[in-house]
């Protein structure tokens, strides 16, 4: 018998954390700030993003996930010991841990992802498919539902899934997601405004004012930053056409990657997709006008699921009253 089950996401942009009859515990960034002499843990998740871009010499900002994929692990098991511990205070011996997995990582990663809860205690690891979680977290019955595909758009990656009758028909990941269009809006700031801001800035633009809708140059946002010839604090107003063409290159990769996805499906299921459409989830698909771009380009429907950047670590939590019943296609057991 399990004491009680945890759930975690472990994102390249945040990491949640689920408590079985206590739900989403926990939210943060998947930062960490570690002291450069010693290689101690400073500071994580919201205090360690809030220090990004300020930190003294002493202290090196990490992120032990990059683009979906754990490059640190050592750090990342500290990460996730010390977010558990914040908020469970009891032994976590006995309990049934969830943790999603997709497909860009290879079964040494998946392994070392499960290794990360077992040696913070957790006594049985079950891993999901990212974006079958986000489609359960978003409310679909991923064991009756037939010819559904489900998108899940990150901060690092796209979860591309055609789920039928409990089984996965066509899965591809990439790595594309929010953050590369940081990176992109932060390129073209520094190109065509000789201003240096760092990505936190380039994401708040991006909330603020990013569509992939008509741009519209009435639609301002005010950023600060360092002046490239200078070194001096500048600041400049940008608007929404200044950014559109940084959007596209990822948009239009992630577009392409589901019109192929959508084309490797059987005539059959094609045929439910154009009845079902297509789910948006993750926090990336938020930006403005992607789903009727989406749906502009494939020809069927597209919804965009309530609270996406939630769906996925509620579909987590949900995964543990039918763990038993699932496909072991997108559910691993690890002992
Ligand atoms: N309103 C918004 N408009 C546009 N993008 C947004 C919005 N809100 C959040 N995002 C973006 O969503 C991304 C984070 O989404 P999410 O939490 O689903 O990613 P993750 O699970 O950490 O990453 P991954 O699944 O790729 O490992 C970030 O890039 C963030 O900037
Ligand atoms: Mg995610």
């Amino acid at each position: 018998m399990s004491k009680f089950d945890i759930g975690i996401d472990l994102g390249t942009t945040n990491v949640k954390i689920f408590v079985k009859d206590r739900g989403v515990v926990l939210s943060e960034p998947s930062v960490v700030a570690i002291k450069k002499k010693t290689g101690k843990l400073f500071e994580i998740g919201e205090k360690a993003y809030e220090m990004i871009g300020k930190t003294p010499e002493s202290i090196i900002i990490k992120h032990p996930v990059s683009m979906g994929v754990i490059v640190d692990h050592e750090l990342n098991r500290l990460m996730i010991k010390e977010l558990l511990s914040r908020v469970l205070k009891k032994s976590i011996k006995k309990s049934r841990v969830c943790i999603c997995f997709h497909r860009l990582m290879t079964d040494v990663q998946i392994k070392a992802l499960a290794e990360t809860a077992l040696s913070s205690g957790c006594g049985k690891v079950f891993l999901i498919e990212e974006s079958v979680a986000s489609g359960l977290g978003a409310g679909i019955d991923i064991l009756k539902t037939n010819g559904v595909m489900i998108v899940n758009i990150g901060g690092g990656t796209t979860d591309i899934s055609l789920l039928t009758f409990n089984g996965v028909v066509v899965s591809r990941s990439i790595k594309a997601g929010g953050q590369n269009i940081d990176g992109a809006i932060l390129k073209n700031i520094a190109n065509c405004h000789n201003l240096l801001i760092g990505m936190k800035t380039a994401e708040r633009v991006k909330i603020k004012i990013a569509t992939v809708k008509l741009p519209n140059n009435s639609v301002k946002y005010k950023l600060s930053g360092k002046d490239i010839a200078t070194g001096l604090p500048k600041s400049v107003v940008i608007t929404q056409c200044d950014i559109f063409d940084q959007l596209k290159e990822s948009i239009e990769c992630i577009v392409e990657n589901i019109k192929e996805a959508v084309g490797e499906a059987p005539p059959e299921i094609a045929a439910d997709i154009y009845e079902n459409g297509i789910l948006l989830t993750g926090g990336g698909s938020l930006i403005d006008g992607l789903p009727e771009l989406v749906s502009e380009k494939i020809g069927v429907k597209v919804r965009l699921a309530d609270r996406p950047t939630d769906c996925v670590i509620n579909g987590v939590g949900k995964s543990f009253d039918m763990i038993d019943n699932f496909n072991l296609d997108f559910v691993r057991s690890i002992v």
